[in-house]
């Protein structure tokens, strides 16, 4: 039996710090109404000239020296992002030529926050099915491009980023199970339902979001997908070391920890300084624990997302 396992991580942060105080300055907000409904404090945004790939090259750079991997031995990557550099080529594939290599398999997934879940399980997929061995797997955002910046609902809770992470081939888990859902009927409670057309901005190219109807779903399927996918890896909850839900609001974490029964010290939490930053939140609180010397080789992570789709899902993974 082929499995595939995290052999290193990486993550970037764009170095502009946004403060709440700021928003404070110019809305009709405060830095306690931020702290105390998200937790928020900071968060960070990247430049103009900074792309979804160059915060993606960063970490992916990060993480294939962690795993002590050429560019040249991979043989796939796989991107999530709601932000892309383009409509088209994927980010992927922009990635790979910032990465100076050609030839392996390159594409974007997206399903918003809950991003890299869902690339984590297709690579995995990919290795357990013995075609592919080296896959580097990214989430990657530039959340602020698609902000309406007086939408004082919305604006304050997101943040730019990258994170990453190289899965090898091996003879032991690694990712135990993955559990992807999605629910199209919900499309609506958290989209960007603008496009591009004949040279123009159909719709709106800014998030909408009705804040308490994702609040309680996200609550109510991180539950449900953390008990699925521990069953499907024919573990228990008093299994998991680390919790690493998406990093939205550190009212739904809590929320999600408190209902699986799990202690406040298994539960990452980085959203105080990062924001949302949607399909990078997972790898960049991942790669933060990792570095931090807390999560370790051998400790069982549950990660998980959730966001616009609706999609969530969980991955159950020895590190
Ligand atoms: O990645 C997944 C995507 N997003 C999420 O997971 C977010 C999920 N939702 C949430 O985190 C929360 O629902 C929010 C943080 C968005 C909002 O918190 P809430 O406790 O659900 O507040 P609310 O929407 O019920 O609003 C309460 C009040 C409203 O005023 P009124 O109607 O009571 O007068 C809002 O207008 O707070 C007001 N409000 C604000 N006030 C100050 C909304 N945003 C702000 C703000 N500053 N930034």
């Amino acid at each position: 039996m082929i499995y595939s396992r995290i052999v290193g991580t990486g993550s970037f942060l764009p170095p502009r710090v946004m403060t709440n105080q700021e928003f404070a300055a110019r809305l009709n907000t405060s830095d306690e109404w931020i702290r105390t409904r998200t937790g928020i404090v900071q968060r960070h945004i990247a430049d103009k000239s900074q792309a979804s790939s160059d915060l993606a090259l960063e970490a992916s750079r990060r993480a294939l020296q962690a795993a002590d991997t050429r560019a040249g031995d991979l043989d796939l990557i796989v991107l999530a992002t709601s932000t892309p550099d383009y409509v088209f080529p994927s980010t992927a594939c922009l990635l790979q030529a910032k990465l100076g290599i050609k030839g392996c398999a390159a594409f974007d997934v997206q399903a918003v926050c809950s991003g890299f879940v869902y690339a984590l399980a297709t690579a995995d997929a990919f290795i357990k099915s013995g075609t592919h061995k080296r896959a580097l797997v990214i989430g990657a955002e530039v959340f602020s491009r698609i902000l309406d910046w007086n939408d004082r609902g919305t604006c304050v809770l997101f943040g730019d980023g990258a994170g990453a992470a190289v899965l090898a081939a091996g003879s032991k888990p690694g990712v135990h199970a993955s559990v992807l859902r999605a629910d199209g009927s919900h499309a609506e409670i958290l989209s960007v339902p603008g496009n591009v057309c004949g040279g123009a901005i159909v719709g709106t190219p800014f998030l909408r979001m009705d804040g308490q109807a994702v609040f309680k779903f996200a609550v109510r399927v991180l539950e449900e997908s953390a008990r699925e996918t521990v069953a499907a890896a024919q573990m228990a909850l008093e299994d998991v070391d680390w919790l690493i839900p998406h990093q939205a609001n550190v009212r739904i974490l809590e929320a999600t920890a408190r209902k699986l029964g799990l202690a406040h010290d298994k539960l990452v939490v980085t959203v105080d300084h990062h924001g949302n930053t949607s399909a990078a939140s997972v790898p960049l609180a991942l790669d933060e624990y990792v570095r931090a010397g807390k999560i370790r080789s051998g400790h069982r992570v549950l990660m998980q997302g959730v966001g616009g789709g609706f999609t969530w899902g969980s991955s159950l993974v020895t590190l």
